[in-house]
């Protein structure tokens, strides 16, 4: 019972939110723009209105109120709604929503819409004329958006005996979930009940409560399981509103899923970003120094703020760093989280850079990342609570043989003429907590029933839930029921960030170690318990507002970590780049659920390297929007691009963070791959390519 919800799932027995079929459900489709930027001057839904089997088509909803931004006080990343407005911001933008007896005439219908705009110049990349840059600790005043600076970087670097001052590109991707966004909306008298794959049920619950002027307690959001979601589904989605106006207009449930291409246009995505490096270092091998400036894509009417410097002033132990971070706004959806957002970019840029350091110094780049480890948090002086990214290093240079790599880069050449070169990279991401409240019931014939915060996106938190409560209360895993993503059974607060595991499992420890004693006497019993978060917290978090603690907490700071050694080969002619070879070691404290934290890790390695190779999200400069908006033209990895993935965990539980020892892990362990492959394609060729993907074009 290693994965207590694998048997529903590989039987088609868990139902995703798209699977319900309430009575009499109707299906919608959206029409989208044509254009980038511009006005709406009229709408044409004659033919599509005259369609048989149509029930519904509107163009324009006077009774949806804002959802606001998510990172200002809001519940949404989108924060721009369609259909209330007539502006066009970006290109797929929804136009009209149509509903049909069934989902094939509704699409033919949304396909007879036409409409008539004025159009406007627009910017959809960093370097588009009319794209603007604001400094975003002047335009977004909060502590954590402050730019990270401590000692004086710049001077140092100018003083080092070697230094490298180089840019890194790293493009816009879509986070591609396998599961569609999508939503089934019903009203059950007058309360809405929405069923959708989302990590934040408590978000989607209380913005259509300030959208539809509703209070909370009558709408419930069901989300047992999402198919993936890697950010793009943390918040009220802009579909789910006009949705559920459509229920009430017909009396009758409404389903809507988003194309593949719509999801595309409609959904948050990693924006693109551009990251100036400087590194210093003294010839015995020590870094002086680092300077990040990073440029980050947002939309034109939100500012999607960046955190890229909370982790790479913290990679290494250096005396002195200058971070500067800008939001560039271009005519785009609003950008937003996609699995370890800032710090996959982040740790790919400096651990390049840090290379580059290795090869003018002469010295093993993993001999050069041993010797610069940090002994306390560099940017607040607080000890780490946790720290094993050394372990991390030479446990997995021993698996992966790492002290038989040939020093001198393209020299490594295999019998069938392709170049092999080896990589190694580190990375962190911060370790936080969010509010999560448990209850627990015994039954009294012997089931436990455990409702707790928390979202079900494929990295198995049921598992790791009932492995700890099955451990606690010496009972057969088989007989726990978990409870999470359902508002009726708890508030569901955003399970991001890494979060999920650290904040819910010493929630359901705390209320187990309550019940356990009452076991004895009569049951059915119930406790409930929370993690011990600020009730301010807790309070917040019901409210469907973000609110998270760490990973500067009051006496100590916390992060994950992990060490990537990844081999390539570059076949000679085509130059094509295979990784037939990666081993991985994390650090995320004690390890909840052994199954499905390491296929956590393989799947991030896996999607590492895609980010490395294949995934770029292309945009288009003279029409707008994405060109390759389909999972044929915007490759991922798959079954054919892995190879050997071996992984392991330090183990360590982090007893200061909380009683159970567990820090994050589902996005730390991607950060690092990108880099770990750059170094190791510098390592077969001698080409140092600073933007991702890496592709063959850039080795020929
Ligand atoms: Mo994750 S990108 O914090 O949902």
């Amino acid at each position: 019972m290693s994965r207590v919800d694998a048997r529903d799932k590989v039987r088609g027995a868990a139902l995703y939110g798209s699977d319900q079929v309430p009575d009499g459900l109707a299906h919608a489709a959206f029409a989208t723009a044509t254009i980038d930027r511009g006005q709406i001057t009229e709408v044409d839904t004659t033919r599509a209105s005259e369609v048989p089997g149509v029930r519904l088509v509107l163009t324009h909803i006077d009774e949806l109120r804002p959802a606001g931004f998510v990172m200002g006080g809001g519940f949404a990343v989108q924060s721009f709604q369609p259909l209330t407005t007539d502006r066009i911001a970006y290109k797929g933008q929804p136009i009209a929503l149509v509903v049909a007896d069934d989902p094939v005439t509704a699409t033919y219908a949304a396909s007879l819409i036409g409409a008539t705009y004025v159009t406007e110049p627009f910017a959809v990349s960093l370097d588009d004329p009319g794209a603007t840059a604001v400094v975003q600790e002047e335009a977004i005043p909060l502590p954590f958006l402050k730019d990270i600076k401590f000692g004086d970087a710049d001077a140092a670097i100018a003083g080092s005996d070697v230094r490298v001052e180089q840019t890194y590109d790293h493009p816009p991707q879509n986070p591609a979930p396998m599961e569609l966004l999508a939503s089934v909306v019903e009203w059950r008298g007058d309360t809405l009940v929405v069923h959708e794959g989302t990590q934040n049920a408590a978000a989607v619950r209380n913005g259509l409560a300030q959208q539809l002027g509703l209070d909370a307690s009558k709408i419930e959001v069901i989300s047992p399981y999402l198919g993936g979601a890697f950010g793009q589904k943390n918040s009220l989605q802009n579909h789910t509103g006009p949705l559920a106006v459509a229920a009430r207009r017909l009396g009758r449930p409404v389903k809507l899923v988003l194309t593949r291409p719509q999801t595309f246009h409609s959904g948050s995505f990693r924006p693109q970003s551009r990251h100036r490096i400087k590194v210093g270092a003294d010839r015995g091998g020590r870094l002086t120094a680092i300077v990040h400036e990073a440029d980050q894509q947002t939309s034109r009417h939100d500012l999607f703020p960046a955190t890229f410097t909370e982790v790479s002033s913290r990679l290494y132990g250096v005396p002195a760093f200058r971070g500067r971070q800008r939001l560039v706004q271009t005519d785009v959806q609003t950008p937003g989280y996609m699995r370890a957002p800032f710090e996959h970019p982040a740790a790919w840029a400096v651990e390049s850079a840090v290379d580059e350091i290795s090869y003018q110094l002469g010295m093993d780049p993993l001999e050069l990342k041993l010797a610069n480890d940090a002994t306390h948090d560099p940017v607040t002086g607080l000890p780490f609570s946790s720290r094993h990214v050394s372990e991390c290093l030479r446990r997995g240079a021993e698996m992966f043989g790492w002290s038989r790599r040939p020093a001198r880069p393209g020299s490594w050449l295999d019998p069938d003429g392709a170049q092999i070169g080896w990589g190694v990279a580190i990375g962190a991401y911060p370790a936080s907590m969010t509010p999560a409240v448990a209850r627990v019931t015994a039954n009294a014939d012997g089931t436990f029933q455990i409702d707790v915060d928390g979202h079900e996106m494929g990295q198995g938190i049921r598992s790791a839930i009932a492995l700890l409560a099955a451990e606690l209360l010496e009972a057969d895993p088989a007989l726990i029921r978990v409870g999470v993503g359902d508002t009726r059974v708890a508030t569901q607060h955003l399970t991001a960030g890494s979060w999920g595991t650290a904040s819910a499992l010493p929630a359901v420890r705390a209320a187990v170690l309550e019940l356990r004693p009452q076991l004895g006497g009569t049951l059915p019993v119930t406790v409930t318990a929370s993690n011990g978060l600020p009730e301010a917290m807790v309070e917040r978090a019901r409210t469907g507002l973000v609110t998270l603690a760490g990973p500067v907490y009051d006496s100590f700071v916390t992060f994950s970590y992990v060490a990537h050694f990844v081999e390539v080969r570059v076949e000679k002619g085509t130059r094509r780049i295979r990784v037939p070879r990666v081993v991985s070691v994390a650090d995320c404290g004690a390890v909840a659920s052994p199954v499905t934290a390491a296929s956590q890790v393989r799947g991030a390695v896996t999607w590492g390297l895609g980010a490395a190779l294949r995934e770029h999200l292309e945009v288009d400069s003279r029409y707008g929007g994405f060109v390759n908006a389909t999972l044929e033209e915007y490759p991922v990895s798959v079954n054919a691009d892995i190879g050997q993935i071996d992984v392991d965990f330090i183990d360590k539980p982090d007893y200061q963070l909380n009683p159970v020892g567990v820090k994050g892990l589902g996005e730390v362990s991607m950060v690092g791959v990108a880099g770990a492959v750059s170094n190791a394609v510098f390592h077969a060729t001698g080409r140092r390519i600073r933007k991702l993907p890496i592709t063959l074009a850039d080795l020929l």
